[in-house]
């Protein structure tokens, strides 16, 4: 899904934001700090709070979209209410993560690092989350799901499935 923020609905928040931002402006770190107040703020870091990121502090957009997107905590549109996460580092993608993230993807018919147009369900493909042991795991919202098979899949969304109806 391409996201693109409603700039007059979010005008009040925008202002307040470049404010905050001015505030940035050459300061050591201010990048890492402008991309998590904008994470908490709009829910995502989108091209046109990208753009205000770059002219307030001069920083190239290449560089800010290297950092979005090299960071799992930063999302380019606003994550699902259900986000799923699929561990695709080696330990896990030896052990089939890609199968995996197929799976969720079929199953939820959004693909990794899209959320579905009703803002329910998103999935990413992430780095190594440190549970290496328990591989190919996955994570929706606060929950780890390890040594995953395509039955324990399909039961990982039991529970997400019974709360959005
Ligand atoms: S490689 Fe998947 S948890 Fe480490």
């Amino acid at each position: 899904m391409a996201f693109s923020l409603d700039l007059e609905k979010n005008r009040e928040k925008i202002e307040e934001y470049q404010e905050f931002l001015n505030t940035q402006k050459g300061k050591p770190g201010n990048l890492m700090i402008a991309l998590h107040k904008a994470q908490q703020k709009f829910g995502c870091v989108p091209s046109e709070i990208q753009q205000i990121i770059s002219d307030t502090l001069r920083v190239p957009l290449s560089e800010i979209y290297g950092v979005i997107t090299f960071y799992s905590q930063f999302t380019l549109v606003p994550k699902g209410k259900c986000h799923v996460g699929v561990c695709m580092g080696t330990a896990c993608y030896v052990k089939g993560s890609k199968q995996i993230l197929e799976q969720y993807e079929e199953m939820l018919g959004v693909k990794a690092g899209e959320t579905s147009a009703d803002g329910q369900y998103s999935i990413e493909a992430t780095r190594c989350i440190g549970a290496c042991g328990l591989a190919p795991v996955s994570s929706v919202n606060e929950d780890i799901y390890g040594h995953l098979t395509k039955d324990a899949v399909t039961a990982s969304m039991k529970k997400y499935e019974e709360v959005s109806e």
